[in-house]
């Protein structure tokens, strides 16, 4: 009998990052009202990662804009720090770089003061870092942030390398029996979202390649998203 990974409905994000950062709002709206699953935040600190991108007081400024929740990806350091100020500007999930935590003690005590504000937890893996960083913690957070890219820059080339490592991961998952989901982060676009959404990724951050492309007028780029999404069958794992 063939088993399902993550057999959740798919979730199509918007990575903010790649708006109009002088119309933010008016991105949030335009996403929302095309039928947007949920907003991908980018904060970066400069040092984790060499660059910059949003900010707690924005996710803040931009909460009454929306419903859906708002997904902060901490691209940080030492993010046990940081975690209030996004909890109290509204997000609904949070995911931290494993790579920016000590060791699995700090993880999961990471996980468990999100999941402790009500929200959901989760891991962030550079492309570099193996799967097995998860085993320790899978019980204590509900997703994955799988980078198919170098944190810190939109617009890069996704790295194939990660395809397998989403095969490994959502094995991982099926037989810890966990309820974690996937999500695919970095140059995510149309024409590999069926075969992401077969490996059991769930939920899936639109930027240049897929939302924000050139001259893209949001709503048919979303409403298009979402159809191949609906068209696009789960991943199947036996
Ligand atoms: C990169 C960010 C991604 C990025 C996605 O560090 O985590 O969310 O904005 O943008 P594209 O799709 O252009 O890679
Ligand atoms: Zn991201």
């Amino acid at each position: 009998m063939a088993n399902r990974v993550n057999p959740a409905a798919a979730q199509m994000g918007a990575s903010l990052m790649c708006a109009d950062q002088g119309n933010l709002r008016g991105a949030v709206v335009e996403l929302d009202q095309a039928g947007i699953d949920y907003f991908h935040f980018d904060v970066m600190d400069g040092g984790f990662v060499p660059n910059f991108a949003l900010s707690a007081d924005a996710m803040e400024a931009l909460r009454a804009a929306s419903r859906q929740p708002f997904d902060a990806h901490l691209m940080i350091a030492r993010p046990a720090r940081h975690l209030d100020r996004f909890i109290a500007a509204g997000a609904d999930w949070i995911s931290v770089h494993v790579e920016a935590a000590r060791d699995a003690h700090e993880l999961k005590a990471l996980a468990r003061a999100i999941r402790r504000a009500g929200r959901e937890a989760g891991a962030a893996l550079s492309p570099a870092t193996p799967v097995s960083a998860l085993a320790p913690i899978l019980e204590e957070i509900d997703f994955v942030c799988v980078m198919a890219v170098e944190p810190g820059f939109a617009g890069q080339k996704f790295i194939a390398a990660v395809l397998p490592k989403l095969d490994e991961l959502a094995a991982l998952i099926l037989s810890a029996g966990a309820p974690v989901r996937i999500q695919v982060d970095g140059n995510v676009s149309p024409e590999r979202i069926p075969d992401l959404r077969a490996r059991g990724v769930s939920r899936f951050v639109g930027g240049t390649s897929a939302i924000f492309r050139p001259g893209a007028v949001l709503k048919d780029e979303v409403a298009a998203l979402r159809r191949l999404l609906a068209l696009s069958p789960a991943g199947a794992h036996s």
